[in-house]
């Protein structure tokens, strides 16, 4: 398949590489000059012209929201539209002249091929869902959603990794206070991530997991107290709220 990139900055980077395990990708974006090291590694070309989107399977626009409507008036004839954009909603791409819109909101695990990547799209357009998935399962799992949820699922899959390795920052950092080595502390944070997810995917409730850990007057148990009394669960609602809300405004 013949994808174009467009906005090659930190997602539109992660995309193209993913992508370009299996597919001819062109990175488009105002700066080509800056891309000769990614275009080099992904074997792919690099250019500022929109007019390539004309001759590819699928356009991924991956600029800032801002940038979007700018973009989309440049590339009408294209096959098929995969917007990035955090907010913008698939009626207003198409009120700038889009055609045959998947709204994707992916996230940065994409560079593992981890990614989660949910998208919505019109019913018109489910005749394209085929190409879309056949490209973007390789990044990682694709989940169909009502559009009205994207901006909830902004905020959790698509903040999710900068919000997972917050806390994660908080834990290596008072590892290493008590004497583990960075290198250490890192791993073993890492691997924690991993193993949890992997006991939630397969079938263990968040429940489960907290109630297995955390034996009566055991380390967890005063650790989970110490959490609860600093009111952590209300500040991640409310970061998580706050996320949604402001995914919610950019597509005013
Ligand atoms: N980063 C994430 O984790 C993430 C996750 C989910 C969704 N998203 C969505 O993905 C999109 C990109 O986010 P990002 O963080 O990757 O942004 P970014 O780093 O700012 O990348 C955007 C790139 O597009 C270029 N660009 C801007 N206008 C262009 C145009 N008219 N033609 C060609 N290229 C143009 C920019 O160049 P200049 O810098 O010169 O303007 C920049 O290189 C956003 O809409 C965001 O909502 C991001």
């Amino acid at each position: 398949m013949r994808i174009a990139i467009i906005g090659v900055g930190r997602l539109g980077t992660i995309i193209a590489k993913a992508l370009s395990e299996h597919n001819e990708v062109i990175l488009v974006d105002k700066h080509p000059e800056d891309l000769v090291t990614l275009a080099g590694d992904v074997g792919a070309k690099a250019t500022d012209d929109m007019t390539v989107t004309k001759f590819v399977d699928i356009a991924v626009i991956s600029v800032k929201p801002t940038q979007v409507e700018e973009v989309i008036k440049k590339i009408p004839e294209a096959n098929l539209i995969v917007s990035c954009a955090a907010g913008i909603p698939i009626k207003k791409l198409e009120s700038w002249g889009a055609k045959n819109i998947i709204r994707i909101m992916p996230n940065i695990c994409a560079e593992v091929d981890q990614a989660v990547i949910a998208y919505a799209m019109h019913t018109e357009t489910e005749r394209k869902e085929k190409v879309f998935l056949t490209a973007f399962t390789a990044l990682g799992m694709c989940l169909k959603v009502d559009e009205q949820h994207l901006d909830p699922i902004t905020a959790t899959s698509g903040s999710g990794p900068a919000f997972m390795a917050y806390f994660a920052q908080a834990m290596i950092e008072e590892a290493v206070a008590n004497g583990l080595t960075e290198e250490d502390a890192e791993l073993v944070v890492a691997q924690t991530l991993i193993g949890t997810g992997t006991l939630m995917k397969s079938g263990w409730t968040t429940k489960k997991i907290i109630e297995t850990v955390a034996s009566p007057g055991g380390t967890t148990e005063a650790g989970l107290k110490m959490l609860d009394e600093k009111g952590t669960n209300k500040a991640i609602h409310t970061a998580v709220k706050f996320a949604t809300e402001k995914a919610k405004e950019l597509g005013k």
